[in-house]
Order: structure tokens, then sequence, then C-alpha cells
């Protein structure tokens, strides 16, 4: 088998709040074509980690690579679906401008060209929502929405997709529609999924990281109860191989 490229090394790396430890040490490497799913209790420091890797969050401590460059400058190589997008469907924008938002790397006042309108219609074709580029945003559904903002993330041309809690608001039949579609984009690109709902990744990923202000495991996904129970603080029972896993009760944070 060919050796795997990093597509990007997280070393040592602690972020602070404050006083607050939220990062501790943590290292990360994901490879091109990993579809990693990163778990871990809400406070946990998920959220963190994506921004860390955009260059959003500088670490006190510790190095971050993006395909062997810093965050800043690799960062046109990042498409990213924040978990939050209730701000997005206040705004009055079709779902065309708001995917043609994603190619405004050049600044507010760039004129978008003919290559700016063929990734944006090849990112909406690839989420199957190019029928609708003239609705509304506030009119889509939950799961059209999510759709658009993957086409947004998608219309720079990633070679990683990050994102936050995707299905966090979505029904089971549109959220294992959205699974498969990023099974297929993990085809062509690098994909990391941030969940706290360990059975929502576990049957479509190939990797685990489990994050809890340090990171307790980072493997395949067949991973034991034991390295479970130590992220979420408390006990996990385990379903099947392969058959996803549940969390019995809510956790605490770690102590500090
Ligand atoms: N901007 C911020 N200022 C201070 N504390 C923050 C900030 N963002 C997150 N935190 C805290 O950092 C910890 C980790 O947050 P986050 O990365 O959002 O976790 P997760 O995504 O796993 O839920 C939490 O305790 C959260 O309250
Ligand atoms: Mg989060």
């Amino acid at each position: 088998m060919m050796k795997k490229n990093v597509a990007v090394r997280l070393e040592d790396v602690t972020v602070k709040y404050g006083d607050a430890v939220v990062l501790d040490g943590v290292n990360l490497s994901v490879f091109e074509n990993d579809f990693l799913g990163i778990i871990g209790p809400n406070g946990g420091g998920k959220t963190t980690i994506l921004k860390v890797i955009l260059g959003l969050i500088k670490p006190i401590r510790g190095n971050v690579l993006v395909f062997g460059g810093s965050p800043v400058e690799k960062r046109g190589m990042i498409g990213y679906v924040p978990q939050h997008t209730h701000f997005d469907r206040e705004f009055p924008a079709t779902v065309w401008d708001t995917v043609m938002m994603g190619r405004m790397g050049g600044g507010m006042f760039q004129r978008f060209d003919d290559e700016d309108v063929r990734v944006s219609r090849e990112a909406l074709r690839t989420v199957d929502a190019l029928e609708f580029k003239n609705r509304q945003i506030g009119s889509l559904s939950g799961g059209e929405l999510q759709r658009v903002m993957i086409a947004r993330a998608l219309a720079c041309e990633p070679r990683i997709l990050l994102l936050d809690e995707p299905v966090a608001s979505v029904d089971r039949r549109v959220e294992s529609r959205f699974y498969e579609l990023l099974v297929k984009l993990n085809k062509k690109m690098t994909v990391v999924l941030v969940s706290h709902d360990i059975g929502a990744v576990s049957v479509y990923v190939d990797k685990i990281a489990c994050v809890n202000q340090k990171l307790y495991y980072h493997g395949d996904k067949e991973i034991t109860a034991g390295a479970l129970g130590k992220t979420y603080k408390c006990p996990v029972e385990l379903i099947a191989h392969g058959v996803p896993h549940r969390v019995l009760k809510m956790h605490k944070r770690a102590s500090k």
C-alpha cells in the first residue's frame, strides 16, 4: 500500500481560554483521505480543535501543520461547516448567493468569473441542491440548509472538509442520506466530522478520536468501552462491533 500523506498534524497542542485549559497536550495526525470522527462530551474541546486547524485560535504550546504549512497559510485548502447555522438563516440571500460567498477568497468586492460560476454549480450538484438554487435560504428545511452549507464549503475546492455537529438538528432519514453524501465526498477529500453523539459517527467514519481536554483515544473505530468511558467520564455500554455505541449517563468535564 502507498504511504499516506499527512493532511493535518497537531503536536502537543495546548489551548487555554483565560485560566481554563481546554486542550491539554493533544497529538493528532489526520491523513489524506481519512474519514475521521472526533467525539467527546459537550465542552470537551471538539470545536476548539477545528478552530486550531483553521488558525482561528492559536495554541499557547505546540505545533499545528496543515498540508505542511501553517493553518493561516493553508486556510484556502480547508472547507469548514460551522456548528451553528441559525444566523445564516436570518440573512436575506438565495442558495446561489450563499454558495458563491464560498468563492470570496479575494475579498468583498471581487467580481465573479466563469470559473466561480462553474465551481459553485458543481458544488450544488454534488450535494443535490442545484434545482433549488434560487430559493431563499430562510425557506429551506434543516436538511436542505445543511447541504447548502456543505456546498458553500466545497466552493473553495478544499482538500479537507471539517464539519462541526452537522446532524444535531435533522431527523434520522435526512441524517443517513447526509452521511452517504459524506462517504461520497470522502472518495475525493479528507473528511473530519465532529459530534458528541458516538452512535451518529461510528458506522460511517473509518477512524475515531476521543477528546475531553486530552486526546484519550485515536485509532480505528473498533473502540473499546474502556477508552470511551475514560473520554466521557461515565459508564458506557457497547452494543456490538460496528453498531452504534450508546452513552448511558451524561459526562462531567475532565477534572483540572
Ligand atoms: N471563546 C471562549 N471563551 C472562553 N471559553 C470558551 C470559549 N469557547 C469555548 N470555551 C470553553 O472551552 C471548552 C471547550 O469548548 P468547545 O471546544 O466548544 O467544546 P465542544 O465543541 O467539545 O463542545 C468549554 O468549556 C467552553 O465553555
Ligand atoms: Mg462544539
